[in-house]
């Protein structure tokens, strides 16, 4: 029986990172479709769900991809809604990679913790972005109180309503427009997880040097310059003024990996929904 991957992606055409990593994560054939939505992935679903026997249906599966994050959330929940009884199969979201960067990224922190984050404050630098909305559902789910910061209150408050929505969690929203409010932000957190835009420099290096609380950071941006100054985006646990820290590429071999098992794992039961808390529970079984 060969495992099928059905690729369906939010985007015209469907990401290639995606198909790559499929076939590498043991798919035996990969169907990428591009411009799917709630409305149009219908026959897709039923396509997966109605061709094979109950036994049979672990291996077919549904990944979820695309680079807008919203877009994904919605049409997993359309695929999900299609499923009844035993017809289903295992579905995967990762649009824009967010899950599993996250996941790598928490799961890298959570290491070097000593395996918990319990009673630490993490502050999510620019965690509006579907990066860092995955990654305040993880910290809180390994036991931090969370913040996520934005250059408008409104859109961290949105980011906010949107996690407490999807995941009934708790994140607090932080205004923080500028490299001095940022520092500011920082103020008392034991780690700080940059998660802003290409190229955008959230924190000083002074800055988190001198703070005293700090002891873990990490940031996902791999395109200088990079989201904290003086952190290198290879560190992989470096120690620096003793201040553990994990750079973007640093991290990125876990986060394909993790991609990788999730699409292994797909295959072993017709039942599974992989988002946001799966797949951090994945990276870090492996962290
Ligand atoms: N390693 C990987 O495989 C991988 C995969 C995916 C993403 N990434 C990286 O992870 C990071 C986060 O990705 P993402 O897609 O979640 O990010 P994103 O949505 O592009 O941006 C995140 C947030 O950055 C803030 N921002 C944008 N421009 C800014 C500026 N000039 N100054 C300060 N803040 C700014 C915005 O927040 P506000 O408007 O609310 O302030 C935005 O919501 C990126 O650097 C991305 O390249 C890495």
């Amino acid at each position: 029986m060969k495992k099928l991957l059905f690729q369906i992606d939010t985007d015209p055409i469907p990401a290639v990172f995606d198909t790559v990593v499929a076939y590498d994560g043991g798919a035996d054939h990969v169907t990428a479709i591009g411009g799917i939505n709630p409305a149009n992935v219908g026959p897709i679903v039923d396509g997966a769900i109605f061709t094979r026997a109950p036994k049979e249906k672990k291996f077919t599966a549904i990944f979820v991809g695309g680079s807008d994050m919203p877009a994904g959330e919605q049409l997993l929940k359309a695929v999900k809604k299609k499923f009844f009884a035993n017809f289903r199969v295992s579905v995967m979201l990762d649009s824009n990679g967010a899950n599993t960067t996250a996941a790598a990224g928490v799961a890298c922190l959570a290491k070097s913790a000593g395996g918990s984050l319990a009673g630490k404050r993490a502050v999510i630098l620019a965690g509006t972005g579907p990066v860092g909305q995955r990654a305040a559902v993880m910290l809180v789910r390994e036991g931090a109180t969370v913040a996520i910061t934005s250059r408008s209150m409104e859109n961290a408050k949105k980011a906010c309503d949107h996690i407490k929505a999807s995941f009934g969690i708790d994140v607090q929203p932080v205004a923080a427009p500028d490299l001095d409010s940022r520092a500011q932000a920082c103020e008392g957190a034991h780690v700080v997880f940059a998660t802003g835009a290409a190229s955008t420099v959230l924190l000083r290096e002074t800055d988190w040097k001198r703070n005293p609380t700090l002891q873990l950071i990490a940031d996902a941006n791999a395109t200088p310059p990079l989201g904290i100054e003086g952190v290198d985006m290879m560190d992989r646990g470096v120690d620096r003024e003793g201040k553990i820290c994990w750079g973007a590429i640093g991290f990125g071999s876990l986060k394909l990996a993790v991609h990788r098992a999730c699409i292994e794992q797909l295959f072993e039961a017709a039942d599974q929904v992989l988002d946001a808390e799966q797949i951090y529970a994945r990276a870090k079984a492996m962290a």
